[in-house]
């Protein structure tokens, strides 16, 4: 019988920390109006993400600091932020993809309540304006209502929001005029416009035909870019005006 070699057990190196500074604006009405800019020095893996950090320094270097997350899975949508200029959900990034200084602050145009927590209701009431739901007449069906696969295709990628907000924020229009419908609201009815099964397309591109509706949108490509699950929202409003202009869906 032969002997086998013994291999060798592969060598598997522990990741390594490093410092990185994490400067965030601070907002707490309650005590003061001022804004502060605090600056943290937190150990990173390069398998944290963002969201990490926020809970390290929450957790161990200062109570009072307020974000909202829940998931920590990108499915949610509530960690929305601005991360060294850019709208990201904290959850979703990596930070050995990042430099060793971070600076973050709240999403832009929404009002800040409290350090990276804003007020979303003017997000909310844009979105519950487009009718976000399947609108029909008649009688009830009696059994499944079915759809083409070509049908569905026509709106799938419109089904992925998560309603983060990271697309409203990074427009430049809704950050000077915020009564501009904004981009999630527009993908919201898109959704259902270009569903074969629901009955509220005009009701919806009528609501859409707005001062503050689709034309307010210059196409700056920022919401596309800022979308975390990668929805080409620039396209769907496309596809919305083209709908509006030939009022054909
Ligand atoms: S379209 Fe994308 S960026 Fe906009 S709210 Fe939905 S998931 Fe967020
Ligand atoms: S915490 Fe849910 S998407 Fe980031």
């Amino acid at each position: 019988m032969t002997a086998v070699a013994e291999r060798p057990a592969p060598v598997i190196e522990a990741p390594k920390s490093r410092p990185v500074e994490v400067k965030i604006r601070r907002y707490n009405p309650e005590v003061s109006e001022e804004v502060t800019w605090v600056t943290y020095t937190v150990d990173a893996f390069p398998t944290d993400r963002v969201l990490n950090l926020l809970m390290k320094i929450k957790g161990e270097q200062d109570g009072t600091l307020t974000f909202r997350r829940s998931c920590a899975h990108g499915v949610c949508g509530s960690d929305a932020m601005r991360i060294n200029g850019v709208n990201r959900l904290a959850c979703k990034v990596l930070m050995k993809d990042m430099p060793d200084k971070l600076t973050i602050e709240p999403i832009k145009g929404l009002p800040v309540e409290k350090d990276l927590v804003v007020d979303m209701e003017p997000f909310f009431e844009a979105y519950r304006a487009v009718k976000p739901f399947l609108i029909t007449g008649g009688n009830e069906p009696t059994k499944e209502w079915l759809q083409s696969q070509a049908d569905r295709d026509r709106y799938d990628d419109t089904t992925k929001c998560i309603l983060c907000a990271a697309c409203t924020t990074s427009c430049p229009v809704f950050w000077t005029d915020g009564s501009y419908f904004g981009p999630a609201a527009i993908v919201n009815a898109h959704r259902f416009i270009f569903d074969s099964r629901d009955q509220g397309s005009e009701e919806r591109l009528e609501i859409l035909n707005d001062r503050e509706g689709v034309w307010r949108c210059r196409t700056t490509f920022n919401c596309t870019e800022a979308c975390p699950r990668g929805i080409e929202i620039t396209k769907a409003i496309k596809e919305v005006k083209q709908a509006l202009l030939f009022r054909r869906v």
